[in-house]
């Protein structure tokens, strides 16, 4: 952590307490979020990537426990905020979550009220997080929807989300999370349901509003073409572990763990795949409740080393000041 960081997650563990047993959602990750910079974090689907989002946002299921670990923000580094450690009906969790960290779902539809038209709820959102009055709120509501391309913005403002396409619901969530201009906006597959065309368009977009409006970025996706635009940082998720991290280039062009090099091969590539969808890395995900020694990586691994990849976590090794990888085969070639 240095005078970079507006968000630090440090040693965090996340456990489900299930009727079944206790799910290991997060298991002891580590990453740092600058200023005005996009973090990545890339994997597989139950990597723990939207679990990680909702500790930072405090919205964690009742049954997730926060076991370990700190997630602080740095906004004003004299007073640090322990997120982690708020109270549930604290004012400043309150202002953490409608202001200063703000969240883009998957699906848009869910964020939005069927009963209320989007700029009600912009509106609402914006008089309870800042001094505006109603007419100012309104004006900017219109204003946030011309920003992120809504074309006839005064007269969208009163519609329903149910009334615009899927491309211009996005666009409109998107505006909803910066108009309280928020220091950091997750971003939690924000694209997925989207197709190719429009998710480069909302990508763009997000990267725009980025430089406009100084803020930070966390950008959730399964694939790590979508991020290669976008990410200075990239942390490599699988089962709740950062397996490697780096800066874009390094998990591009030097990518080390080989979770990370078969996610580079399942990219898809443009009219290969008529439907965009991941070709998947071979081999079975273990259940959430296989107690799995060594990597958790091992039993799809390709170069796991038996007698020390399934048994011994490796290490989390720096290969430079931003590249970390967790591999045994990655130490035993340097030999
Ligand atoms: N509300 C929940 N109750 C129980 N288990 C959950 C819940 N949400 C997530 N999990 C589990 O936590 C793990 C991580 O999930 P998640 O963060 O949603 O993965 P990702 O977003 O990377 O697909 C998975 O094993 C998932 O089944
Ligand atoms: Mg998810």
């Amino acid at each position: 952590m240095d005078e970079k960081t507006l968000l630090e997650v440090k040693d965090l563990s996340i456990y489900f307490n299930l009727r079944e047993g206790v799910l290991k959602a997060i298991d002891g990750i580590s990453f740092n979020v600058d200023k005005n910079s996009t973090v990545g974090i890339v994997g597989e689907s139950g990597s723990g990537k939207s679990v990680t989002a909702q500790a930072i946002m405090r919205i964690l299921p009742e049954t997730a426990e926060i076991k370990t670990g700190e997630i602080n923000y740095y906004k004003d580094p004299a007073n640090p905020i322990k997120i982690h450690e708020l109270p549930d009906k604290s004012p400043i969790l309150g202002n953490i979550r409608g202001k200063e960290i703000s969240m883009i779902f998957q699906e848009p539809m869910s964020a939005f009220s069927p009963l209320h038209t989007i700029g009600h709820q912009m509106i609402e959102c914006l008089r309870l997080h800042t001094p505006m009055t109603k007419q100012e709120a309104r004006e900017r509501a219109i204003e946030m929807l011309a920003k992120v391309g809504i074309s006839n913005p005064e007269k969208r403002v009163d519609q329903y989300s149910f009334e615009l396409s899927g491309g211009m619901r996005q666009r409109a969530m998107i505006a909803i999370a910066l108009s309280t201009n928020p220091s950091i906006v997750i971003a939690d597959e924000p694209t997925t349901s989207l197709d190719v065309t429009i998710q480069a368009q909302i990508l763009k977009l997000m990267k725009d509003m980025q430089a406009e409006f100084n803020m930070s970025i966390i950008f959730i996706t399964h694939n790590l073409g979508v991020i290669a635009q976008m990410a200075d940082m990239i942390q490599v998720m699988y089962l709740g572990k950062i397996m490697e991290s780096g800066t874009a280039e390094e998990i591009f062009y030097e990518p080390r763990h080989p979770y990370t090099i078969n996610l580079l091969k399942a990219i898809p590539k443009i009219g290969s795949n008529a439907n965009g969808k991941l070709e998947a890395i071979p081999g079975q995900i273990p259940g959430p409740f296989d107690v799995q020694k060594g990597c958790k990586f091992c039993t799809r691994c390709p170069s796991a080393i038996k007698g020390l990849c399934d048994l011994r976590t490796p290490e989390l090794k720096k290969y430079s000041e931003t590249h970390s990888v967790s591999c045994w085969k990655c130490l035993e070639q340097e030999k």
